[in-house]
């Protein structure tokens, strides 16, 4: 296992649109005994509710939704990004479901568990530990542009969104 330090939020500088949009992240949940992770290129980070929140969007089809649903948290694991694996492994976490194959063993990559036991991914260099804080259902009628429902909803497969309180952040 690497060796993760926590690290403070007013030191932590990344630019979210590269670093969520390009280089993507894993978003992990469950507990010691399963979890499941999938890749995820949408979703913000900032603060709500006086709160330092990541937003992430979840469809319903993921089986990652079901252990983000059952448990009070999840992570957002980050990667090097130099590192090709790295990239492999987040488009086979991405295309893959975890209902079919166990994925985080077959990337050869390893969980681990934060302080407070919110599984995230071993091989990352920057984990955001996240607590639920509510969840929204997106919904057709909720669209200001038309051009959102039938560009990203045509097999009517909604996300959902969660905003959740970065309560720990993890580097190496
Ligand atoms: C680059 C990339 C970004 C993705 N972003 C999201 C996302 O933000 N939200 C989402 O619901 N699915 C997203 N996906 C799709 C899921 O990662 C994919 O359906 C995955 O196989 C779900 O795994 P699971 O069923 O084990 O949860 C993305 C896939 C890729 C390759």
């Amino acid at each position: 296992m690497h060796s993760f330090q926590p690290y403070p939020a007013d030191l932590l500088e990344i630019n979210p649109f590269t670093k969520i949009g390009t280089e993507w992240m894993a978003v992990t949940a469950g507990d010691n005994k399963k979890a499941n992770t999938m890749t995820a290129s949408w979703g913000t980070i900032g603060v709500l509710w006086g709160k330092n929140v990541v937003s992430v969007f979840i469809r319903d089809s993921r089986y990652t939704k079901e252990f983000i649903d059952s448990h009070d948290t999840f992570s957002l694991t980050f990667f090097d990004k130099q590192n090709k694996e790295n990239k492999l492994a987040l488009k086979y976490f991405g295309a893959v479901s975890g209902r079919k194959e166990d994925k985080i063993a077959n990337a050869k990559m390893h969980v681990d568990y934060a302080s407070d036991g919110t599984p995230y991914i071993d091989e990352g260099n920057l984990v955001l530990v996240c607590r639920k804080m509510s969840a929204t259902k997106i919904l057709p009628e909720q669209f200001i542009d038309d051009a959102i429902d039938s560009t990203w909803y045509k097999d009517k497969d909604y996300h959902t969104m969660y905003v959740a309180e970065v309560t720990e952040i993890l580097a190496r």
